[in-house]
């Protein structure tokens, strides 16, 4: 195979032909769809002279015609193949005009024009448009779009595009046609189509200067009763944006799709957001607290998108993260605001710390604006979003929300309109801001998470306590050398009784060096810092608290987040000292003071139940690894679920008083106190569970029998398929026949017994790929099946034999064959090798290696899998 070329940063040139109008007609017939696509173009004197050529990218479809300005061109006088299409001579101001022949029926790779199920729809971020017509199909090529969509009239009733519907009409032979037009200038990777037989829900939404917006959220007819939650989202998400930052719509339609197949979460298409249904469809019955909490934020997100990606887009794909990491901030403070905004915070670190720091760390590390690629998809990462966002969140942190505020609308009197870059954006936060952001745009373009090392010296004599800073970033791939990073430190110092002494107009250090130390006076023996409140920046924290100060701060420390981190911080030190006792194959004991610590929060009863259940979750295995150097898989698994199983036999009365407790509230509410109770409960449930005890299960089977909604029911479901094969064997069976008519939920039932932990577990997983409820096509059953086993069944996995590696290896070749974003997603399940044994680390290279000599490798699994060889 050819190495793939990577596409630099520092090769960008604007284009040399700009395309002012484009004007489509889609002629949809079975197997084969005509695309007439009529473009205004100008060439670019700032860049191009009369010889330049036109070069279009182009996917993999026949061109029946070329029309240039009135003139029919021969196929001589045109190039088509290979990715592109050329025209050696053109005018300086001309019309094109190609007809193309698109099989969307064939198309699984679910990008450009394809079929999911009866539907057609589009995808074509980031680069998907290319596949339905030639184009420059780049962001900063922004044109007025037009639509029009010819089809039969019974099996597609519904024609969907971007912006207002301006004309319809009866065609001869029982076809009709839809005209759309977008008065926004929009880049080709907004562009939406959808055609079907579709259902609707309908309702408003008149904003603040009083526009009335038809807001429509279309599914499937057997699912439409399962909107009405999106809808109530999209209408708070529009009602928030107006309040918190003073964006209101700017169409007098909103429509949102549901569509079954599709790689992403969502889509924020001009006026047309194609969702994949996971986040549009639920109702108590079939859906967790869980799934309407990520409706809601993502229905949110690609609706924020409208201003923060579609107004003000990207001058390149480098700059991703100028509308992802903006946007991701924008959603995680909508669900705060909506919600607990603690416990959101606590969820998005946990995530972050889970997913993004492994990634920062291992072969796939890229600064949140990438100097290059392979494969633009690969690089809707969790470091361009998440950690995106939380640069977003520094600047917010280091201004204040009221200059955020105004550089935000700065950035919209500036940009409207326009195709711009980090630097950009980052330059009308210190105009607004009023600050120089010199060195923190380092964030930015350096990859890799620091770690801040903290130590404190007292002296009591002068009453004074010291505080040194110590900041380090590995070298790797992208710079061999880091330079120190501006990071703020939102902190308080706190008495002995859990109050603050230090005032808030001193609650933020910055460090700007390699070391710094602070000095604080007047401070009371035995007082303790309390830094990065609210995990004020994404780095590594190592504190040198003893286990009893962090049970001081786990009970007392005013910020909730940090609460939640020091318990985590005591759970991961007991866990240390339970494997190293393992794997000295010494006797294995909890400590009672973390059973105490344990015990007092849980006896709490003024703390909200919501983050009383994040506080006392234990980290997953997956979460723990990352805390060591070289990983003990096993060992993992077993203290794991010894530390697990201790305390719930320790505190085995007040988990069954807190399930009671907690069983109040009525099962079908959606309130955030029923939410958080039903998340105490299952939590007290799960330590139960573990016990394995004939009290204990019979405990957890009836609840998973008298379940009353689907947060209750799989709770239940999970902790039984870890119990014993034959206990979680009969649940499946059950929970199959009751759900086997909801896809959504078969996701659900095929996701737990590919995370069971339970010895049999891989076998298993190869008899479901042949399950006739699953499909490699479908990317929600990929990832509920094979993702989540290789992803999250971390002693499954990495079974000692090697027969994880080898099947996932098997499922990425044969996944690579249908869709190659979904193949690459799967392959960086190997990205952490060298966490592992070197017999592991042997037979993981060996299956790497075999991907990689597969003659039809996708580039987009080549990159991840040529790197994670490196
Ligand atoms: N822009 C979309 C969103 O953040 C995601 C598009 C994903 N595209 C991809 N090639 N993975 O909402
Ligand atoms: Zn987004």
């Amino acid at each position: 195979m050819e190495e793939p070329k990577t596409i630099y940063l520092k090769d960008y040139k604007p284009a040399e032909f700009i395309v002012d109008r484009v004007d489509l007609t889609f002629d949809i017939k079975d197997n084969q769809t005509k695309v007439t696509s009529i473009l205004n173009i100008h060439k670019n004197f700032d860049i191009a002279d009369k010889n330049t050529s036109l070069v279009f990218d182009k996917g993999d479809f026949e061109i029946s015609s070329v029309i240039a300005n009135g003139m029919l061109l021969l196929p001589e006088e045109y190039e088509s193949g290979g990715g592109y299409f050329k025209l050696a001579r053109t005018p300086d101001i001309f019309d094109l005009e190609i007809i193309s022949i698109l099989k969307p029926e064939e198309n699984t790779s679910l990008e450009g024009l394809y079929k999911s199920g009866d539907i057609f729809c589009t995808q074509c971020e980031a680069q998907g448009f290319r596949k339905i017509t030639p184009f420059p199909d780049r962001p900063d090529i922004m044109a007025v779009y037009s639509c029009t969509i010819i089809a039969d009239k019974t099996q597609y009733p519904v024609l969907l595009s971007n912006g207002n519907l301006v004309d319809s009409g009866d065609l001869d032979n029982n076809r009709h046609f839809v005209r759309w037009e977008d008065p926004f200038k929009k880049p080709s990777y907004l562009f939406a189509l959808v055609a079907g037989d579709l259902e609707h829900i309908h309702d408003q939404f008149t904003t603040k200067s009083g526009r009335n917006v038809d807001l429509k959220i279309y599914s499937e007819r057997e699912n439409i009763d399962k909107c009405y939650h999106a809808m109530k989202s999209l209408k708070q998400a529009m009602e928030w944006d107006e309040k918190r930052f003073g964006l209101e719509y700017d169409l007098d339609l909103y429509q949102i799709v549901a569509i079954n197949d599709f790689n992403a979460g969502a889509m924020e298409n001009k006026g047309l957001n194609i969702f994949n249904s996971k986040y549009v469809l639920a109702n108590p019955e079939t859906a967790t607290d869980e799934d309407f909490l990520n409706i809601q934020g993502v229905i949110g997100h690609e609706y924020f998108h409208n201003w923060t990606g579609n107004r003000v887009t990207l001058k390149n794909w480098f700059q991703l993260s100028l509308k992802e990491g903006l946007t991701v901030f924008r959603d995680q403070e909508f669900s705060s605001d909506l919600n607990s905004r603690g416990v959101k915070r606590i969820s998005c670190v946990r995530n972050l710390r889970g997913s993004q720091f492994p990634e920062d760390a291992g072969p796939m590390t890229h600064p949140v604006r990438p100097d290059s690629y392979i494969k633009m998809d690969n690089f809707y990462t969790m470091t361009v979003y998440e950690k995106g966002s939380e640069l977003i969140r520094m600047i917010h942190q280091l201004i204040g929300e009221k200059k955020f505020r105004k550089a935000i609308d700065l950035y919209f009197e500036k940009f409207d309109g326009m195709a711009v870059t980090i630097e950009d954006f980052i330059g009308v936060m210190e105009e607004a801001g009023g600050l120089d952001l010199n060195q923190f745009k380092l964030w930015y373009f350096q990859s890799g998470t620091p770690t801040v090392k903290v130590e404190r010296s007292y002296n009591p004599d002068l009453k004074q306590l010291a505080i040194t800073f110590e900041q380090h970033i590995a070298p790797d791939r992208n710079q061999s050398k880091k330079k120190p990073l501006h990071i703020p430190v939102k902190f308080a110092i706190i008495d002995n009784k859990g109050n603050d002494i230090t005032p808030e107009s001193k609650s933020l250090l910055e460090l700007t060096s390699g070391r710094q130390t602070f000095v604080f006076g007047n401070i009371p023996e035995n007082s303790l810092p309390s830094l990065f409140r609210q995990f004020s920046a994404p780095v590594k924290i190592k504190t040198d608290f003893t286990n009893e100060e962090l049970a001081f701060l786990m009970a007392n420390d005013p910020d909730e987040f940090n609460r939640w981190d020091a318990a985590q911080t005591l759970f991961v030190n007991e866990l240390k000292r339970i494997i190293t006792a393992i794997q000295a194959d010494k006797e294995l004991s909890v400590s009672p003071n973390l059973i105490k610590a344990f015990k007092k929060a849980l006896l709490n009863q003024h703390t909200d139940h919501a983050f009383l259940a994040k506080a006392l979750s234990l980290p997953m295995e997956t979460e723990i690894k990352n805390h060591f150097d070289l990983v003990d898989v096993h060992a993992i698994h077993r203290g794991r679920l010894f530390l697990k199983q201790q305390i719930a036999k320790q505190l085995k009365q007040h988990f069954m008083d807190l399930i009671d407790y907690c069983s109040k509230s009525d099962p079908l509410s959606l309130s955030h106190g029923a939410m958080a109770d039903r998340s105490l409960k299952n939590l007290s449930l799960s330590y139960l569970g573990c016990l394995k005890e004939t009290d204990t299960t019979q405990l957890v089977l009836r609840h998973y029998a008298t379940a009353k909604n689907m947060t209750d029911e799989i709770a239940a479901f999970k902790i039984l398929s870890e119990i014993h094969p034959d206990i979680k064997q009969t649940a499946v069976k059950n929970f199959y026949s009751k759900w086997q008519h909801d896809k959504l939920v078969l996701d659900k039932w095929f996701a737990v017994q590919a995370g069971s932990s339970l010895p049999n577990t891989l076998n298993i997983v190869k008899s479901l790929i042949k399950h006739p409820d699953f499909s490699i096509k479908n990317p929600n059953k990929v990832r509920s099946l094979i993702y989540m086993f290789a992803m999250q069944n971390h002693i499954n996995f990495h079974q000692k034999n090697g027969d994880g590696y080898r099947f996932i290896a098997d499922q990425i070749i044969a996944l690579d064959k249908i869709n190659h974003q979904i193949a690459a997603r799967l392959s960086s399940c190997f990205n952490q090798m060298k966490r592992y044994d070197n017999a592991r680390k042997i037979i993981i290279k060996k299956e790497l290696e075999r991907i990689l000599c597969v003659p039809t490798l996708s580039k987009n699994v080549y990159e991840i899998v040529s790197r994670a060889l490196e």
